[in-house]
This record gives structure tokens, C-alpha cells and sequence, in this order.
């Protein structure tokens, strides 16, 4: 295999910038704002802050330390700790690539045609008649290749020149637009009652199972955890990063901006009396109810829509990114293609596989629920078990860069007792419900 020297990040900052924006997606505004909907607002995100913090964050540590260590994509990365037999493990990351961005690319579409609906046109108030009209069919298959052409375009540039770039450019702008957005939104009056109900919650729903399972998906989903993304970005490392605390900076990044994010969208749509509209469907809060208040809102919508959506398609790209890298990374390690040829023709098989995610919501549905609860959560639990029973010498291979650090026997022991316990009940309740969705699903 040509061994030309693997490629690397050229500065911290740009590799911090990269992985907070493979974190920060859909899944901060997108999921973060209707999963908290649907299950009584703060404590859900009570919830999923501890989760992040006890079963996220080892996992993200985990993933970096055989990224950078083995200095291989995912499926050589768990041949070369665990050998042969761990093979099929890295097959599952990929192609939960596959999976993830086929139907994200879908939704990344939509926000594409929202941008360019608010900036241009401005919306209607009958949004939501007209949205399983935009979200399915030629139009959005249509706003779907889009999105992945310019996704492609980016990671066939390289490491540094096409994702790093990428993410110094667009990472800052996003922030300031979201911290821009929320400013904005505590202008609003009426906008308290929103506060209110993202911010205080019945707490009995804590005990509910449920909520624990979206919780820990939510979790997992939004730091990209469980199928070798921050693995494959911890390859472009060298020996002199602080692996806990780029972990540290990334989940926070993370959390930080789900957070802000739920300050926006809460009290824009309580402002406008629409809080009986959020919960129901899991595109409801961000694809029906914003919109309808935008159109509200008038000329100030058309800006305020504009920018909203805008930020949402930057973090979608960012994250659209380092899922095509992984798919593009393991075809250039293991099949010793080029990066252009890998991105492009991986690229173009993940655009079609999204077709029926674009023709049908239901599909979509199913194809989220899939990815969340089979490939990420099992696919952490794999990599918790790996790392903590498996891997010679973790610990040893943490310290590197890292060398002061006096604790990581219990970020060992979370990867061997903690984090497997949650995710095993987590996925004893979620697996029979996901199985019975896809039956429906096919049968029906
Ligand atoms: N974290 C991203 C979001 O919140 C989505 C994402 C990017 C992802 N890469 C991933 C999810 C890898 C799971 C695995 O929108």
C-alpha cells in the first residue's frame, strides 16, 4: 500500500474547531430541542448534562486515545489494539457512516431550503400544511445532493486544506450567530414563559426509562460518539496533545451550544403563542413552529429566519464532514485509494442511500432511530468493552502528552464497569422498540 506519511492537523485550534463542529449539528437544535420538548424540558437536560458528563465523555477520550495511538482509521485502528477479530467492530463504524449521513444529509437539505425560502421569499404561515411536501420527494432529494456535493468538495480537499479550513472559517461564525440568536430572543416579550418551560421541569419525569434512553442517544449522537468519527479526527494527531483536556474542550463546546440553542428556539416560539404546536412529531419544534413564527415576525423574520437556518446549515456541513470522513478514511487506508477518489465515490453511494430517506418521513424516522439506539449505542458499549477490557496499555497511551495527570485509572474504570452498565440497560430497553419500528416499518 503507497505509505504516503499520514496526513495531520495543523494546529490545535484548527483540530479543536473540527471535532467541536463534528459535535455541534442537527443534533444540538434539531434533536436537542424536541427531545427536550417531548419529555418535560430541564429534566431532560438534567439528564443528558450527566450522562455527557459520565458516560460521554469517557467514550469521547476513548475514541481520541485509539485514534491518535494507532494512528489509523477506525477498522485499522481496532485490528491494530485488538487484532483480526475486531475487524467486523470497525465494519459496523462504517457503515453506520453510511447510515447517518444518508439520512442527516436529507435534513441537512431542508435547512438549505429553509435558508434560502427566508432569505428570498420569506415564509408562509401554512408552513405546516406544506411540509411533508418540501421534506419529501424530488425537491428535497434535490436540496439533499446539494448539501452532500459541497460536503464532498470538502473532505476530498484534505485534512488540514478541506476540513480544517472549513471549520476555522465556519465554527466562529456559527457561535456568533447562535450566541447572536439568543440575544435576540430574550428581546421578545412573552418570551419568559418559554424560559420557564425549558428551564424548570417536573422532576418525576427523571425516573422515567424513557427518558433515559433518549437521553443517553441524545448524548451519544451529539458528541458523534460510537462509530469512529472523533476516532478517525484523534488519527491527525501527534504525541503532544492533552487528550482529556481536548476532550474536556470539545463536550463542553458541545453542550455549551445545545444550551444557547434552546434559548433560542423556547422563547421565540412561546413569544409568538405557539408552545401548543412544539411537541408531537420529531421535526415539529424546528421545521413547522419556528417557521411559523418567523412568518409572524414579518420583515424581522426574514433576518432572524435567514440567520437562524443559515447556522443551522453551517453546523450540519461540519458535521456532515467528519461523517464522510470516516467512510473516506477507512476506503483510503484499507482499499489504498485516494482521498479525491474515496470522497467522491463513497460521496455519491451515501447520496443515493439517502433516496428513501428523501421520499418518505417515515423511512427517515426509522433510519434516525436505527443509527441512534443499534449502531451508536452499541457501537459505544463496543468501544467502552474495548478500550477498558481489551486495548494493552490504555492508560499508557493516554498519558502521552498528558503526563500529570494522576486519574486515569477511573476513567478506566468507568470504560469497564459504568458506562457498559447504563448502555446495556439503556439498549435492553431501546432494542425491542427499534426492532419493532423497523417491522412496522417493512411490514407496513
Ligand atoms: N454530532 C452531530 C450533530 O449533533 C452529528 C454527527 C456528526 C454524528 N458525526 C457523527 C453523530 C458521528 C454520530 C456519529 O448533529
Amino acid at each position: 500500500m503507497a505509505s504516503a506519511p499520514r496526513e495531520q492537523w495543523s494546529s490545535r485550534t484548527g483540530f479543536l474547531l473540527a471535532a467541536i463542529g463534528s459535535a455541534v449539528g442537527l443534533g444540538n437544535m434539531w434533536r436537542f430541542s424536541y427531545l427536550t420538548a417531548e419529555n418535560g424540558g430541564a429534566a431532560f437536560v438534567v439528564l443528558y448534562l450527566g450522562i455527557t458528563l459520565l458516560v460521554g465523555l469517557p467514550v469521547l477520550l476513548a475514541e481520541l486515545v485509539v485514534g491518535r495511538g494507532s494512528q489509523e482509521s477506525p477498522i485499522r485502528a481496532l485490528v491494530h489494539y485488538g487484532g483480526a477479530r475486531w475487524r467486523p467492530l470497525g465494519v459496523v463504524f462504517v457503515t453506520a457512516g453510511f447510515l447517518i449521513l444518508a439520512y442527516y444529509g436529507v435534513i441537512a437539505g431542508w435547512t438549505l431550503r429553509y435558508a434560502a425560502t427566508a432569505l428570498f421569499v420569506g415564509f408562509d404561515a401554512d408552513v405546516a400544511d406544506r411540509f411533508s411536501d418540501i421534506a419529501q420527494g424530488g425537491d428535497a432529494f434535490g436540496c439533499h445532493v446539494l448539501f452532500m456535493l459541497a460536503t464532498i468538495a470538502i473532505v476530498a480537499g484534505g485534512v488540514a486544506a478541506g476540513i480544517e479550513r472549513t471549520a476555522l472559517i465556519l465554527m466562529p461564525a456559527l457561535f456568533v450567530l447562535v450566541c447572536g440568536l439568543a440575544l435576540y430572543a430574550a428581546t421578545l416579550d412573552g418570551g419568559e414563559a418559554g424560559y420557564a418551560y425549558y428551564l424548570s421541569t417536573d422532576f418525576h419525569k427523571i425516573l422515567s426509562i424513557d427518558v433515559l434512553k433518549d437521553a443517553a442517544g441524545q448524548a451519544f449522537f451529539s458528541l458523534s460518539l460510537g462509530m469512529g468519527a472523533i476516532l478517525t479526527f484523534g488519527s491527525y494527531l501527534g504525541r503532544d496533545n492533552h487528550l482529556p483536556n481536548e476532550s474536556l474542550v470539545i463536550a463542553s463546546a458541545d453542550v455549551g451550544i445545545a444550551f444557547l440553542a434552546g434559548l433560542v428556539v423556547f422563547p421565540l416560539i412561546f413569544a409568538l403563542g405557539l408552545s401548543d404546536k412544539v411537541s408531537g412529531s420529531t421535526v415539529g419544534a424546528l421545521f413547522i413552529t419556528l417557521p411559523q413564527a418567523f412568518a409572524e415576525m414579518g420583515g424581522v423574520g426574514r433576518v432572524v429566519g435567514t440567520l437562524f437556518f443559515a447556522a443551522l446549515v453551517v453546523g450540519a456541513l461540519t458535521s456532515a464532514i467528519s461523517l464522510l470522513e470516516v467512510v473516506t478514511a477507512s476506503a483510503i487506508d484499507t482499499l489504498g485509494w485516494s482521498r479525491r477518489r474515496a470522497a467522491w465515490l463513497t460521496g455519491a453511494a451515501i447520496t443515493l442511500l439517502g433516496i428513501p430517506a428523501a421520499w418518505s418521513l417515515d423511512v427517515l424516522g426509522v433510519m434516525d432511530e436505527v443509527a441512534n439506539n443499534l449502531f451508536l449505542l452499541g457501537g459505544g458499549l463496543a468501544l467502552a468493552f474495548f478500550v477498558g477490557w481489551v486495548m494493552p496499555d490504555p492508560i499508557g497511551a493516554v498519558r502521552v502528552g498528558a503526563e500529570g495527570v494522576r486519574w486515569f485509572f477511573l476513567w478506566r474504570a468507568l470504560l469497564r464497569f459504568a458506562v457498559p452498565a447504563v448502555l446495556l440497560f439503556v439498549l435492553y430497553r431501546a432494542v425491542p422498540d427499534t426492532l419493532a419500528n423497523v417491522w412496522a416499518l417493512l411490514a407496513g
